[in-house]
C-alpha cells in the first residue's frame, strides 16, 4: 500500500518552499549543489556533488534551545544538563556548535570521546558509556577527567584496573538494567536498550555485586545512576518510569552508605517527527518540555539530572540530497523504481529499521503524483530509502530530491560499502554554506590498506 503523500506536510522551520525551490534556510538547496557541481566537477574522477548532506545550522540551535527553554519553565537551569550523544552525528563543527551552547558530551567509544576533547568539551562535561569499553578506551577517559558508565561486573573490574594503573580517581555511575518488558517501550526492537535481554546496562541481579566491587576500591567515586530505554521515544511518561525506578535504587544505596549520588543519567532518545504530520495512525509525540517536566516533578533537591539527546537535536537539522539517475519499472507494471545516486551506505536506517524518511522535490513542478521505490545503486535488494511512495510529482532524470530529518544516524552510520566514499557534508547559515566535511574518494579508501 502507497504511503501518504507530501502535499500537506508540515516541516520543520528551517526547510522550506520559496516560488518552488526547496531553501535550507536562506539559501536554495539547488544552487549549493550547482556550485558545488561547478567547483569539485574537476576532482575525483568527475563525480557530480551528490548525494550531499546539507544541515541548517539555525534549526540545531533552535532544537539545544527548546531543551534550554523547557528547562529554564521547569525552574532546573543548573539542575538538568544537557550531554549531546555524539553517535548520532560525530562531525566537528557540528560538535563545536553544540558545545558552545553549554552541552556536555555522552561517548560510546574511544574515537567518539577524543572527537569531543578535540572539539573543546569540558573533560568533566564528558561521559564515556558502553557495554564494550576497552581498556584504552577507559584509560583515555581516566587521563583526561571524564566520567564513565559502569555497565557489568567486568566493566566494573576493567574500569577499577585501570584506575590503580593510573592512580586516578574514577566517577562513575552505575547503568542499570531494569529488565523492561518489550511492551513497556514500544520502539523498534533494534532501539530497545533496557529489555531484560538487552545487552547493555547491570542486571539486577548482578547489582550488589558490582556495588560492593566499587564501594572497596578508594579511587572509585560513585556519583550516580544511569538508564538508557531506548531511541525514538514518543510517550514521555516513560521517562517519569525511569527517574521513579532510579530513585527508588538511589535511596538504597544512600542507607548502604552511598553519599555522593549527585547525578542521574536519563538516557532515552525522544522521538521526532519523521511523518510530517502525513501519519495519522501514530500516537501523539511529546515534546522537549513534556520530557523535563516528567523528570522535573520528581527531582529531590540534592540531585542533578544528565540527559543524552542525540536525535531530537540533530535529525531535523538535516537533508540527503540526491539525483534521479533514471526511472524503470518491473516487467507487470507492479513497481517503479526511482534510482538515484544515494543508497544505503549513505543512509541505511529505511533498510536497517524500515525507518520512514519523508521525500521532497527540491525544485517544484506541476506534474501528477504516483507511487515509487526509491533506490540506490548498492548491490542488494535491500537498498532502499523509501518504498511504495507516493511522490507528489513525477520524477525526472538529472532532478534532484531531498531526503529528510537525516541529521541523525544519517552519515554517522554511513559506510563503504560497495566502495562507495562518504558523502560531503555542508553547514547553512542563513544565506552563507560552507563544506564541513569533503566527500572520501579512491584514494580515503585504499589509504588504510596494504598493497
Ligand atoms: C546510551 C545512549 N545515550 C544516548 C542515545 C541517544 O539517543 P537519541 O539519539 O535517540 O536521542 C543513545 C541512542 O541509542 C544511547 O544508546
Amino acid at each position: 500500500m502507497a504511503e501518504p503523500g507530501a502535499s500537506q506536510i508540515q516541516l520543520p522551520t528551517a526547510f522550506h518552499y520559496l516560488n518552488n525551490d526547496f531553501l535550507c534556510e536562506n539559501t536554495p538547496v539547488h544552487l549549493i549543489e550547482n556550485e558545488l557541481e561547478n567547483t569539485t566537477s574537476g576532482e575525483d574522477d568527475c563525480r557530480p556533488a551528490t548525494p550531499l548532506y546539507i544541515y541548517s545550522q539555525a534549526q540545531l540551535q533552535r532544537n539545544i534551545q527548546g531543551y534550554k527553554n523547557a528547562i529554564q519553565s521547569a525552574k532546573m537551569l543548573d539542575r538538568i544538563h544537557i550531554f549531546y550523544a555524539v553517535k548520532a552525528n560525530a562531525n566537528l563543527h557540528l560538535m563545536d556548535l553544540v558545545r558552545k551552547q553549554n552541552c556536555g558530551a555522552v561517548t560510546v567509544s574511544g574515537y567518539e570521546l577524543q572527537a569531543a576533547l578535540k572539539t573543546g568539551f569540558v573533560p568533566e562535561m564528558i561521559l564515556l558509556n558502553g557495554n564494550g569499553k576497552q581498556i584504552w578506551e577507559i584509560r583515555l577517559a581516566l587521563k583526561n577527567g571524564c566520567m564513565l558508565n559502569v555497565d557489568s561486573l567486568f566493566d566494573a573490574e576493567n574500569i577499577i584496573s585501570v584506575a590503580r594503573e593510573l592512580q586516578k580517581p574514577a566517577r562513575v555511575l552505575i547503568r542499570v538494567n531494569p529488565g523492561l518488558e518489550q511492551s513497556s517501550t514500544p520502539v523498534h526492537s533494534y532501539l530497545s536498550t533496557a529489555l531484560k535481554n538487552s545487552k547493555f546496562g547491570v542486571p539486577l541481579h548482578q547489582f550488589d555485586q558490582v556495588l560492593e566491587l566499587l564501594k572497596a576500591e578508594h579511587l572509585i567515586q560513585l556519583v550516580g545512576l544511569h538508564c538508557h530505554v531506548g531511541s525514538t521515544i514518543r510517550d514521555a511518561t516513560v521517562y517519569a518510569t525511569v527517574t521513579r525506578t532510579l530513585l527508588d535504587i538511589r535511596q538504597k544505596l544512600i542507607t548502604q552508605g552511598c553519599t555522593n549520588l549527585k547525578y542521574l543519567d536519563i538516557g532515552g532518545g525522544l522521538g521526532i517527527d519523521y511523518y510530517h504530520g502525513t501519519n495519522q495512525g501514530q500516537s501523539p509525540l511529546s515534546t522537549t518540555g513534556d520530557l523535563i517536566q516528567a523528570i522535573a516533578s520528581l527531582l529531590p533537591p540534592d540531585v542533578e539530572v544528565i540527559i543524552e539527546p542525540g536525535r531530537s537535536i540533530v535529525g531535523n537539522t538535516g537533508i540527503l540530497v540526491t539525483k534521479i539517475l533514471g526511472i524503470k519499472k518491473s516487467p507487470d507494471g507492479g513497481k517503479q523504481f526511482v534510482v538515484v545516486d544515494a543508497a544505503m551506505n549513505d543512509l541505511i536506517r529505511p533498510s536497517f529499521y524500515q525507518a520512514y524518511h519523508h521525500v521532497l522535490p527540491v525544485r517544484k513542478t506541476d506534474s501528477s503524483e504516483d507511487v515509487y521505490d526509491i533506490v540506490g545503486p548498492v548491490c542488494e535488494s535491500g537498498d532502499f530509502l523509501a518504498v511504495d511512495r507516493r511522490l507528489t510529482q513525477q520524477p525526472v532524470k538529472g532532478e534532484l530530491l531531498a531526503i529528510m530529518d537525516v541529521g541523525a544516524y544519517g552519515i554517522a552510520m554511513a559506510s563503504n560499502y560497495n566502495m562507495r566514499g562518504r558523502a560531503m557534508e555542508v553547514m547553512v547559515d542563513g544565506n552563507k554554506w560552507k563544506i564541513i566535511r569533503r566527500r572520501e574518494n579512491f584514494d580515503s579508501l585504499v589509504r588504510t590498506m596494504i598493497d
